[in-house]
């Protein structure tokens, strides 16, 4: 059955530049917001103090886990010649949080880090592995902080490898991640890792850290990230492997939950796409703030003294 309510879309742009729920059965993305809304919490209350959110990612301290997404192609919906690309850029370098930048050519992408936030570049599984080598090298001498690759971008809606912009997506083995680990003196990043096996998978390659997504629904009826969040920590475990996770993060007790679940450090994506659109960096500012508040505030009531004392026995519902 189809739910109208979330499926208008809220953002600007042509259609289908910004994904919007299909609102059916299979919509990974209301799978996930039950999934979230379902977890509830207890409270821990008594020698609770103001929780420290400073957090330490790739050797850097930023003022809080919550960080930016791996957007792409939004500078093309910039009204009177804005660019959010850009602007969101700001907001992380204003914040001091780690920004992330998805698909976008060279040029772009050089733009958008001469802005001078922390930057992750995350390139497209392209077929020509000859491309993913040159942007992963071109981002290193810019200055990024790790590149890496969403895995989970391999799949087009007709069941065969997805083309974007006109450049035609391959699969990623085992083999292919090891060669792109070894190319770069970076830490590499597998984005879209949803079960056990693939985080496996990425320990074996020597990846530096995964994102726990299913990257706004592209898997029909994928697992909600968060769900899986406990069993991939422990076979992680000891490795080093940073841990970030996103989907249908949008408040600062949605990022709670990652935290609390194990996640080193979490995304929010289309939760800042109506700010940034409307108010550019401004509004995203505001948003991010208002997230640390709501984090903050859950932090204090369940005695988490800082973002390395989560505890997931806070957590109750859903099988978590
Ligand atoms: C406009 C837009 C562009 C995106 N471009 C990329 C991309 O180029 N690379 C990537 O890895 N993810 C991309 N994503 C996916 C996001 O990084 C994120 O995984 C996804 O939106 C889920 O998080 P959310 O539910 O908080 O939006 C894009 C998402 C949006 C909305």
């Amino acid at each position: 059955m189809e739910d109208k309510e979330h499926t208008k879309s809220p953002w600007p742009g042509p259609a289908g530049l910004i994904p919007v729920t299909s609102g059916r059965a299979d919509d990974a993305n209301l799978i996930n917001r039950r999934f979230l809304d379902s977890i509830t919490v207890e409270m821990r209350i008594i020698d609770s103090v103001t929780p420290d959110l400073s957090k330490t990612l790739f050797g850097r301290k930023y003022a809080s886990p919550i960080m930016m997404p791996a957007f792409s192609h939004l500078n093309k919906v910039g009204k009177d010649g804005r660019k959010p690309m850009n602007e969101y850029a700001e907001a992380a370098k204003a914040l001091n949080r780690l920004n992330w930048v998805g698909m976008e050519p060279d040029e772009v992408y050089d733009e958008i880090a001469s802005v001078g936030a922390d930057t992750v570049r995350i390139i497209k599984p392209f077929a020509r592995h000859e491309l993913i080598l040159s942007q992963m090298e071109h981002a290193r001498k810019m200055g990024a902080v790790a590149v890496g690759i969403d895995i989970d971008h391999v799949v087009g809606k007709d069941g065969r490898y997805d083309i974007v912009d006109g450049m035609p997506l391959g699969p990623v083995m085992l083999d292919d991640l090891k060669k792109y680990v070894a190319s770069t003196p970076l830490p590499f990043v597998a984005k879209g890792v949803l079960s056990v096996q693939d985080a496996l998978k990425c320990l074996e390659a020597g990846c530096k850290a995964i994102v726990v997504s299913h990257h706004h629904g592209r898997l029909p009826f994928a697992v909600p990230p968060l769900s899986l969040l406990s069993k991939i920590k422990e076979v992680l475990k000891g490795s080093g492997m940073l841990i970030f996770v996103d989907c249908g993060i949008n408040t600062g007790y949605d990022a709670y939950k990652a935290l609390a679940l194990g996640a080193d450090a979490v995304a929010v994506g289309r939760g800042i796409l109506s700010p940034l659109l409307k108010e550019g960096s401004k509004g995203v500012v505001e948003k991010l703030k208002r997230m640390d508040e709501e984090l903050s505030e859950l932090m204090l009531y369940t005695g988490v003294k800082d973002t390395n004392a989560f505890d997931p026995s806070v957590l109750h519902g859903a099988q978590v």
